[in-house]
């Protein structure tokens, strides 16, 4: 890995503020230094890929021209508060570059959906020329271990649980925390929060998942990552 001290957070003009928060923003930025003019980007979701969209904001006032492609409604909102160019994939021939979260990272593989976003945070990030992972030291694991995020038609929802349960998977319903109910994603479908315990062979389950007739996809991302930058207290790592 490549690490980037305090004297590269300057030169980016990297504000160095502390704990996760500052870890979370360092990545951000760092991985925005690589968006270059006349780009697509793919404008990920949560708050560490925020970071970064607003340093393209930045960098459109100093007079980068390019065009974003978000991954949410939350991620468009901003991108539009930024004054960054939206437009859906369908519309450019094919994204530069991508930057996004993560939920958990374990030798380059990713799990992502804790937004709910993962669906077209995959399609965006998986058109990318280069994806560019963005995350703070809690996100590391030795092994995945965490919840698999599925998204899946409302209505086959019990038939997607008895396969997760078949896969050996525990299944549980999100729910959104201030409303009476399911969490409801920007494609209109729901989110299954799946435990696994450790996730050995994470490219086995990720095909079995998307084998599931209803899930629309889940948050398993493998053999996607080109570079993941770990904000720290110190500067930014960033691992190829
Ligand atoms: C959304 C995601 C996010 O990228 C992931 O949850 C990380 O979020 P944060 O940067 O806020 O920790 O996958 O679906």
């Amino acid at each position: 890995p490549q690490t980037f001290l305090p004297s590269a957070c300057a030169v980016t003009g990297m504000k160095n503020t502390g704990g996760s928060r500052g870890a979370k923003r360092r990545a951000g930025e760092h991985a925005a230094t690589a968006v270059e003019d006349g780009m697509v980007v793919g404008l990920g979701t949560g708050s560490t890929a925020a970071h970064a969209i607003r340093a393209i904001g930045d960098q459109i006032r100093d007079g980068l021209d390019v065009e974003g492609v978000p991954t949410s409604f939350q991620a468009r909102q901003l991108a539009i508060e930024e004054g960054i160019p939206v437009v859906d994939l369908d519309e450019v021939p094919g994204v530069d570059l991508a930057i996004d979260g993560a939920d958990q990272i374990s030798d380059g593989q990713l799990i992502k959906g804790g937004g709910g976003a993962h669906a077209r945070e995959k399609v965006v990030d998986a058109a990318a020329d280069r994806f560019l992972v963005v995350a703070d030291p809690s996100k590391r694991a030795e092994t995945l271990d965490g919840a698999v995020p599925v998204e899946t038609l409302p209505a086959a929802r019990p038939v997607v649980e008895h396969e997760i349960r078949a896969l050996g998977g525990e299944p549980s319903l999100r729910r959104a925390e201030r409303k009476d109910g399911p969490v409801i994603t920007d494609n209109g479908n729901v989110v299954l929060d799946c435990e696994f315990g450790p996730i050995e062979t994470p490219d086995t389950l990720a095909e079995q998942l998307s084998m599931l007739p209803g899930v629309v996809e889940h948050g398993l991302f493998v053999n996607l990552a080109d570079e993941i930058h770990i904000g720290t207290a110190e500067g930014v790592t960033v691992e190829r």
